[in-house]
């Protein structure tokens, strides 16, 4: 998965935006939930958080506080920190020991990450988010009835490389569960979005 990531960086809000090879992709709704998922999460109030996974910071952006963004791709972080210039950021590994001490933030956010880790990861992933930060907050893809709950997935990125990634959507109440309990701020066709205190 690191590989991958780093790889489709540069068409990575492709997916987003709706451009490149998913340009012929029909979403119904798309832009607008999209709209409603970033107006859930800056009504989230403003605190120290790190955002594990980052990405390119396409929903970090909306986060209120003082932010740092995490990502194990070099790619990802220099569009992250033209996007989010005021955020923090640090090329690390999420699935090792995260590089902050106990309690360093009031919440941790994770989008579209924890859905791709397999049982033992997601484990460790959240006792160690539990350990660094006192607030969970996970966004991930929504079960539909055209995908499978889980699998792994053939993917193609434009230079016409393939790879293999592990990928799961989920229902927000069972997401919620799953994580120990907390609210579900966001169940959509596309997303769900959960905050765990
Ligand atoms: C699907 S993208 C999500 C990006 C962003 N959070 C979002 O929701 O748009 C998954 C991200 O996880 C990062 N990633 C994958 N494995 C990782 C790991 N072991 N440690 C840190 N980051 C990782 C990838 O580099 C990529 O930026």
């Amino acid at each position: 998965m690191k590989a991958y990531y780093d790889a489709r960086a540069p068409e990575y809000d492709d997916w987003y935006y709706g451009s490149g090879q998913f340009g012929g992709v029909a979403r119904p709704g798309w832009d607008e939930e999209l709209r409603t998922l970033a107006a859930a999460l800056a009504a989230v109030p403003a605190a120290r958080t790190l955002d594990v996974a980052c990405g390119t910071g396409f929903l970090t952006r909306h986060l209120r506080g003082a932010v740092t963004g995490l990502d194990q791709s070099g790619a990802m972080l220099a569009e992250f920190a033209r996007r989010v210039p005021d955020a923090a950021t640090v090329r690390a590994d999420a699935l090792a020991p995260l590089p902050f001490p106990d309690d360093a933030f009031e919440r941790l956010v994770t989008g579209h990450f924890y859905g791709h880790l397999r049982p033992h990861e997601r484990v460790a992933f959240v006792r160690e988010a539990r350990r660094v930060a006192g607030e969970l907050f996970v966004v991930d893809s929504a079960l539909r009835e055209d995908v499978e709950p889980e699998g792994v997935q053939e993917r193609v990125l434009q230079d016409g490389s393939r790879w293999s990634v592990y990928k799961r959507y989920f229902e927000p109440a069972e997401l919620a569960a799953e994580l120990g309990g907390g609210a579900v701020v966001h169940a959509g066709r596309w997303f769900v979005a959960v905050r765990c205190p």
